[in-house]
């Protein structure tokens, strides 16, 4: 099974950015945690602040790969490109954030990208993506 976490803009900055919002940990950190957990699954990140790298990425394994979790960063409420990207492929992906995006500005509440996902999982800090993991496995379960 291969899966892959695509993180969009600012996302490097896990654990330096708004700590108070998105933690104290750095992606690459809690990276390390999830492919303990998920020891049988090839689990692979990717993460560019680049709206053309991130579709090019999905284009790269969005025909292959058995799912794609992916956090968008601001990209998730202004990329219709994103969205287009998103549509085109074989590939489920799963919507994460690391916040609730509704208990915040009401700009991010509006997601270009969701209607074109399997599902969005907000709100659970870095277990999010987690999340996002179990709940592709259990959709590929009922495939
Ligand atoms: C985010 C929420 C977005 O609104 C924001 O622009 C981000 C991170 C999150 O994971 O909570 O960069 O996607």
């Amino acid at each position: 099974m291969n899966f892959l976490i695509i993180n969009g803009p600012n996302l490097n900055l896990l654990g330096v950015r708004e700590k108070s919002i998105y933690g104290e940990l750095s992606f690459e950190t809690y990276f390390e945690e999830l492919k303990k957990i998920y020891g049988k699954i090839n689990l692979e990140y990717y993460q560019s602040n680049v709206e053309g790298e991130l579709i090019n990425e999905i284009h790269r394994v969005g025909f292959d790969y058995d799912g794609i979790i992916l956090n968008a960063g601001a990209y998730t409420h202004t990329s219709v490109a994103l969205g287009d990207a998103i549509a085109a492929v074989n590939t489920p992906v799963i919507e994460v954030h690391i916040s609730n995006v509704h208990k915040r500005e009401p700009f991010r509440s509006k997601t270009m990208i969701g209607k074109d996902c399997l599902g969005t999982i907000a709100g659970f800090g870095l277990n999010s993506y987690r999340l996002g993991i179990e709940a592709l496995l259990s959709h590929l379960d009922k495939r």
